[in-house]
């Protein structure tokens, strides 16, 4: 198996202000393999969020390092870590983040369009047969429902053809029918098309699909099952 993302002594204190300051990760050692499914589960306010957004390189870690393909990700600079996230990272948020005024075509294009690349038509084309969304492109999120709406988030998400799709909660909003459904077409979007998918969900039976389940309790691992 190829290792794709690994954490070394993953570390985040966070310095709210006057505040006391918060250890929300406390040295995390993660590996993870490329075309793998992975949930991260823990009790509210354990790290969760935290861990997934230095996966992706949205915020910086006070210690460690997260490796990816062997590669220190915060050693790069600034603009370099926009065009990485850009390229290899897809994130589906439990609000779907959409913006309004743009169509979900111009939605799911808009990460490629700002590092000035075109769709691969085929692989693009391939996703939204797979999320069952081609016949939406042309409306506007406002004339979307929940369930199309997270389901063009994560045709976004996806777009650049990244090698790891991180999603939190993305079905939270979501009715447990549709929810069900949504995460379904997720996982079988992200096996069809080879990606790592980490997904933070609080449902333990969407947690029971994965591969790994990775268990975290005030900021360290305490558990991983492996299904297979
Ligand atoms: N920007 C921030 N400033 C200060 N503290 C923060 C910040 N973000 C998170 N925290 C704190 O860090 C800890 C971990 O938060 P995190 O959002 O990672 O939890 P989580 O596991 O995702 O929780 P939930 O399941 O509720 O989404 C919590 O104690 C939280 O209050
Ligand atoms: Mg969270």
């Amino acid at each position: 198996m190829e290792t794709i993302l690994q954490t070394i002594d993953l570390r985040k204190t966070y310095f709210p202000g006057t505040a006391q300051a918060v250890e929300a990760l406390r040295g995390i050692n993660l590996s993870f393999e490329k075309g793998r499914y992975y949930a991260i589960v823990g009790k509210s306010g354990c790290g969760k969020s935290t861990l997934l957004h230095l996966l992706g390189a949205l915020d910086r870690p006070t210690g460690g390092q997260v490796l990816c393909a062997g590669e220190d990700v915060f050693s790069r600079s600034r603009r370099e870590l926009a065009r990485f996230r850009r390229k290899q990272i897809g994130f589906v948020f439990q609000s779907y983040n959409l913006l309004q005024e743009h169509t979900a075509l111009e939605n799911i294009l808009m990460p490629l369009h700002l590092d000035g690349r075109e769709a691969d038509e085929e692989y693009l084309h391939q996703a939204l047969e797979l999320l069952d969304i081609e016949g939406l492109v042309k409306k506007f999120p406002s004339q979307l429902s929940g369930g199309e709406q997270q389901r063009v988030a994560i045709a976004r998400a996806l777009a650049a053809k990244p090698a790891i799709v991180l999603a939190d909660e993305p079905t939270g909003n979501l009715d447990p029918n549709t929810s069900q459904q949504t995460l379904a077409l997720l996982k079988d979007t992200v096996a069809r098309l080879g990606q790592t998918l980490i997904l933070v969900t609080h449902d333990m039976d969407v947690a029971a699909q994965a591969q790994e389940q990775i268990r975290i309790h005030q900021g360290e691992i305490v558990e991983i099952t492996r299904r297979d």
